[in-house]
């Protein structure tokens, strides 16, 4: 961590204790990212004390009603005061009752201030920052992560430094700059991105939000769960479908279902799925190889660019979301994405980026194979929007153009479905 003097600001996170998603090892934790010393060097998942007056004090938060994750701010790592006042969070759950014989629903975190689930990481990530004097922050990301630290850590004046593939589209480039970041585009993959990133981190003293290895992003994405559950009611959907990369947004929404199921607030957990692109499975290949297209590809080139990875950083903690929760993982190739995102755009009016796709395209896949059952319960994460990347569904150059008073050649109807 660089710049504050440390000793001034004491360790002021809520939870002192983490263990390792691998080897189970106890740690004490302090604001640093850090990871297990073990053979994989794992990364850390905060302990929670999920005690009955816990419960009584989030219960008591969530009557105060705030428009934003901090509503469960008992359950986040530092006090509410040091969050940003962008309202990260506290996204709709749509509810489109039936669809293919299912209950369906869908939760549009494109409702975030950049445009992507991210911000639940940041947000967090951010305020952990703030509450240690911290004053610089760096992160690799495939795009909405830069984008999403660079809001957050704009509102919350913390100077940001990201490294993405030279591959970013423009649209989160523009976004990035205009929240004043430093950007650096990285002659390479997410993956050589993030090495950088760690490297710069630990040579300079660069407190660093990398998914994946901050064990704060999970505990900001966890959030996401307890919405979901809020929203229902304090009820568990059957499914919750997770477009999926490093993983880190799946052990988010596993650690926030058991976090509820713990403190008595659920009976019970919903079913994972993690939806890839065929271009990037690893998480399916290892959990679920008959999901997967390929056998043993590197990372190719996909339409889904934000969960393209060759190493997914939270892949432990991916697979054991998957094992513990009964769920399943699905790699879906590019036209179904496409497919998908003008499918969300046209019949429910949710523009997504085609990564986001990802997860509406596994639900038609899951369901027509009948592993989704008709009366099922299913959440699909709408996890960023369409607005930043447009390759999926590009105007077409030829729309024809036609004259103030041609009302005749006007046909009503559109390209719904
Ligand atoms: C829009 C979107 N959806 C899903 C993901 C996947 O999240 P994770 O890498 O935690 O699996 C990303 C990651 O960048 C993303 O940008």
């Amino acid at each position: 961590m660089q710049g504050p003097d440390r000793a001034r600001h004491a360790n002021r996170l809520r939870w002192k204790q983490a263990n390792c998603v691998g080897c189970g090892r106890w740690h004490d934790i302090g604001p640093d990212s850090s990871l297990c010393d073990c053979a994989k060097q794992e990364n850390l998942s905060v302990s929670c004390d999920l005690q009955p007056a816990t419960r009584a004090a989030l219960l008591a938060s969530v009557e105060d009603n705030a428009q934003s994750l901090w509503r469960y701010a008992p359950l986040l790592p530092v006090d509410r005061a040091f969050g940003t006042r962008l309202g990260v969070g506290w996204t709709p759950l749509y509810d489109f009752g039936d669809y293919r014989g299912t209950r369906f629903f869908l939760k549009d975190e494109a409702r975030n201030p950049s445009g992507s689930l991210k911000d639940r990481a940041s947000e967090a990530v951010v305020a952990v920052a703030a509450a240690h004097g911290v004053t610089d922050v760096i992160v690799a990301s495939t795009g909405n992560a830069a984008a999403s630290l660079a809001c957050i850590g704009a509102a919350a004046g913390i100077k940001v430094t990201v490294l993405v593939p030279r591959t970013i589209p423009g649209a989160k480039l523009t976004q990035i700059m205009a929240h004043g970041a430093s950007i650096y585009r990285v002659d390479g993959s997410y993956d050589d991105a993030y090495a950088l990133a760690r490297t710069v981190s630990l040579a300079k003293g660069l407190y660093n939000r990398s998914t994946g290895l901050n064990p704060f992003t999970r505990e900001g994405k966890k959030t996401c769960a307890f919405e979901i559950a809020e929203q229902l009611g304090w009820q568990a959907p059957d499914w919750v479908i997770v477009p999926t990369g490093d993983g880190n947004i799946l052990s988010g929404i596993w650690k926030g279902f058991h976090e509820l199921v713990a403190l008595d607030l659920l009976s019970s957990m919903p079913r994972l799925v993690a939806a890839q692109s065929a271009a990037s499975d690893l998480i399916t290949r290892r959990f679920d190889p008959e999901w997967a297209r390929h056998a043993n590809n590197p990372p190719h080139h996909t339409i889904a660019d934000s969960i393209t990875v060759a190493q997914p950083r939270d892949l432990t903690a991916a697979l054991a979301a998957l094992s513990a929760s009964r769920g399943t993982a699905v790699a879906v190739d590019d036209d179904e994405i496409v497919a998908a995102t003008r499918m969300m755009a046209s019949r429910f009016g949710v523009f997504c980026e085609p990564s986001s796709a990802a997860g509406f395209a596994a639900f038609e896949r899951l369901r027509e194979r009948g592993v989704i059952a008709p009366q099922d319960r299913v959440v699909c994460l709408s996890t960023g929007t369409g607005l930043k990347d447009l390759r999926a569904v590009p105007a077409p150059d030829n729309l024809p153009v036609i004259s103030p008073d041609a009302w005749q050649e006007i046909s009503i109807g559109g390209d719904r479905q």
